[in-house]
C-alpha cells in the first residue's frame, strides 16, 4: 500500500491543501495527507485564530477529522508548508504537539513525509518522537 507512488500522491496532496489553510495572522499555509489503514485519504490544513492558542495544526486537522470518520489504524501523512500564494521553499516538521496527537493513534513505523521543493523526506514516527509516553502507559 505504502509505495513510491503513494508517498508522492500524499505529498502532492499535501501541497494542494495549503490552499485550503485559514492563516490571517502568520501568513504561513501548511496542508497535510493522512492515509488511514483503510485506504482513505484525510486532508487537513491549519485553521488559526485571533487569540492565537486555538490555532490548530494541519496535521491535527487531518488527524481529527479522520478520527471522527471512524478511522483508529493510520499508515503515512504527508505535510507541506510555507508563506501563503507561494510554493514551498523549506521542509516543514510537524510541532510537537500534533507528534504527541499522532503517537496515540500511531505505531512507532508511522511514516511522516515532509514535502520540500522538489523531494520529500522520510521520517518514522520513533524517529521524530523518541521516548515517548503514549496509551500503553496507562494501561
Ligand atoms: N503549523 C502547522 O500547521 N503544522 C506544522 O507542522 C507547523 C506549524 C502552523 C501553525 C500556525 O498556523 C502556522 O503554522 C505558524 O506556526
Amino acid at each position: 500500500m505504502l509505495d513510491e507512488t503513494m508517498r508522492n500522491r500524499l505529498a502532492r496532496e499535501a501541497m494542494q491543501n495549503r490552499e485550503k489553510a485559514y492563516v490571517p495572522y502568520s501568513g504561513f499555509a501548511v496542508g497535510a495527507a493522512l492515509l488511514a489503514k483503510s485506504g482513505k485519504i484525510y486532508g487537513g490544513a491549519n485553521i488559526e485564530n485571533a487569540a492565537f492558542g486555538p490555532t490548530n495544526c494541519a496535521e491535527r486537522t487531518a488527524f481529527f477529522s479522520a478520527v471522527f470518520a471512524g478511522e483508529r489504524e493510520f499508515e503515512a501523512i504527508a505535510v507541506a508548508g510555507g508563506k501563503t500564494g507561494e510554493p514551498v521553499s523549506d521542509f516543514c516538521a510537524p510541532c510537537g504537539v500534533c507528534r504527541q496527537v499522532m503517537r496515540e493513534f500511531c505505531g512507532p513505523d508511522f511514516e511522516i513525509l515532509l514535502a520540500g521543493p522538489g523531494s520529500v523526506k522520510r521520517y518514522t514516527l520513533s524517529e521524530l518522537l523518541p521516548e515517548s509516553f503514549g496509551p500503553d502507559d496507562l494501561r
